[in-house]
């Protein structure tokens, strides 16, 4: 019998719950990543049965709009509306200020555009992604400029931070993101500070965008595993 891998049961039912939250006639902010995925999916089902209408969707990278488009989903730019209602996004850390630490899949750029423009920010993520302290389990992703990339890495390191460029996987040289850029994965020591961090990174000039979210999410969905079954607590 195949065992089914639980952080996939769970990433789908936070997904499932997440997508079950938009209305008939919203525009949806569409994150980007393996949880994401799932509610990009759920959204599209519902939208097939006919249970939702009128339901547009702005995506947040490449992949994002792949998505969208094999599940049905109508996509629209920032330039063709006013605003959005909900954006759906998964994380790499959260801690308890629901503060965030994104990038994992070098979108944080266009995903903090997105999700900040947002009347409401839901947050899909597995219980292994809550910490108390962000940056103990993952690097701070940092969209660069090529041109900037030695500099901005020696103005890290006068931070205190351990900036490493983000390689590809089956490509030789350094992941290039959706806009042309390179990240750099910072580690720190502890980050205290996070709001003041998430300024001074963005202020280094060369620096598109850090995946420090503060103060964006408004609902974190967290899916876990309880006495061998899945469930989704919101937080
Ligand atoms: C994309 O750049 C990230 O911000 C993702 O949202 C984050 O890495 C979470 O991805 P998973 O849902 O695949 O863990």
């Amino acid at each position: 019998m195949t065992e089914l891998d639980p952080v996939k049961v769970m990433k789908q039912e936070v997904g499932r719950a997440a997508a079950a939250r938009v209305k008939s006639g919203s525009i949806v902010g569409l994150g980007t990543g393996s949880t994401t995925a799932f509610a990009i999916q759920f959204l599209g089902d519902r939208l097939k049965s006919g249970e939702l209408k009128d339901v547009k969707g702005v995506p947040t990278s490449f992949q994002a709009s792949v998505l969208a488009k094999k599940y049905g989903i109508p996509l629209v730019t920032l330039d063709d509306i006013d605003g959005i209602d909900i954006a759906i996004d998964g994380a790499d850390e959260v801690d308890p200020q629901k503060n965030l630490i994104k990038g994992g899949g070098a979108a944080h750029t266009r995903e903090k555009i997105v999700d900040s423009l947002a009347k409401e920010f839901i947050v899909v993520v597995d219980s292994s992604k809550m910490v108390d302290r962000l940056g103990s389990t993952f690097a701070l992703p940092i969209e660069v400029l090529p041109l900037a990339i030695t500099p901005v890495t020696r103005a890290i390191e006068k931070l205190g931070g351990k900036p490493e460029l983000r390689l590809g996987i089956k490509k030789d040289g350094p992941v290039i993101t959706d806009q042309g850029n390179m990240v750099l994965d910072v580690t720190f020591a502890a980050i205290d500070h996070p709001a003041e961090l998430e300024k001074t990174l963005n202020n280094i000039p060369g620096v598109l965008e850090n995946g420090l979210f503060i103060g964006l999410a408004d609902l974190i969905l967290i899916g876990e595993i309880i006495d061998g079954k899945p469930s989704v607590r919101e937080f």
